[in-house]
């Protein structure tokens, strides 16, 4: 009795919250069919052929490594394998202190910095806080927005996740917003369902024209430091949905140009396969983002 219920009750609140994003009637569509082919990326250009997509890696820090020297030697060793990793985009999203030291350090080279968080009040008497004009000034192009840790332990919401994507990008920054099911969700079979109410609240006033700057990362929690990576399969299957309410929403042309990443337990041994799926864009790269020969692999992929 439970599940048609609950696949109900979460299909009801999809389509509700479809009508935040501009510019169409948005409503979570059936999943696309998996298209078993490779995304054919051309390593000359480092563009998909069939996409355009340039693929896109950013290694997510969180709250690691524990001292200023130890950052730096990373940055060293990720601005080393970049040089030999030029079709592909390469970030680094890094503890606020770390953000100029580790600019500093990757100077010269391809990679780009990122923030974890931020606060949507851009100053005043809000202790702890870091605000937008502040990741800014010292360099930051991307921001992480909704990432399933802050969610879950900080209180971020759809609400606040979706107040915070539009200050990156009303500041002329990139963000990725992060999505993904819990492992109950996924046992519940409504996977899809949930990303796509994330999405449409996140994405809630983002216009047409600034998802230019918005990339998506699709995380499943229970991948998350766990070491069970989602297949190649189960994540193209939930990418292509996502491109497909995107689609909807934005229309095919601009969906296309949307990279969407990956994120959960990618290590060197799992992201060639994650990376031939024509809608896996890029990684989101936690625990091997810290060990630089994994993230180097990583970065490398074939
Ligand atoms: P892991 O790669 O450690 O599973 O972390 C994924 C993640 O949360 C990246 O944002």
């Amino acid at each position: 009795m439970m599940r048609p219920l609950c696949l109900w009750t979460v299909a009801m609140l999809a389509a509700s919250a479809t009508a935040f994003i501009p510019h169409t009637a948005f409503r979570p569509s059936s999943p696309v069919a998996t298209r078993r082919c490779s995304r054919a990326v051309s390593r000359g250009t480092g563009v998909s052929m069939m996409s355009g997509r340039r693929p896109f890696i950013a290694g997510n820090w969180k709250e690691n490594p524990d001292t200023l020297e130890a950052a730096i030697d990373l940055a060293k060793v990720v601005s080393t394998a970049s040089s030999s990793a030029s079709n592909v985009d390469v970030a680094v999203v890094v503890p606020f202190p770390f953000l100029v030291p580790v600019k500093e350090t990757l100077k010269g080279s391809n990679v780009l910095i990122g923030a974890q968080d931020l606060y949507t009040e851009d100053k005043g008497a809000y202790t702890g806080a870091t605000s937008l004009p502040m990741i800014k000034s010292v360099g930051a192009q991307w921001v992480l927005c909704g990432h399933s840790e802050r969610r879950a332990l900080f209180g971020d919401t759809d609400e606040t996740v979706n107040a915070k994507l539009k200050k990156v990008l009303a500041a002329g920054l990139k963000a990725i917003l992060c999505i993904g099911e819990t492992k109950d969700e996924y046992e519940l079979g409504v996977n899809k369902l949930i990303c796509g109410l994330q999405l449409a609240k996140g994405l809630k006033g983002v216009t047409k024209e600034q998802m230019e700057n918005v990339a998506i990362a699709y995380e499943p929690v229970w991948a998350i430091g766990t070491g069970l990576t989602a297949t190649p399969e189960i994540a193209q299957d939930v990418h292509s949905n996502i491109r497909a309410i995107l689609g909807e929403a934005y229309g095919q042309a601009v969906a296309d140009k949307v990279v969407i990443q990956y994120g959960g337990s990618v290590t060197p041994e799992t992201v060639d396969e994650l990376m031939a799926m024509p809608d896996i864009d890029g990684a989101l790269v936690g625990g091997a983002s810290l060990v630089g020969e994994k993230f180097a692999r990583i970065i490398n992929f074939k």
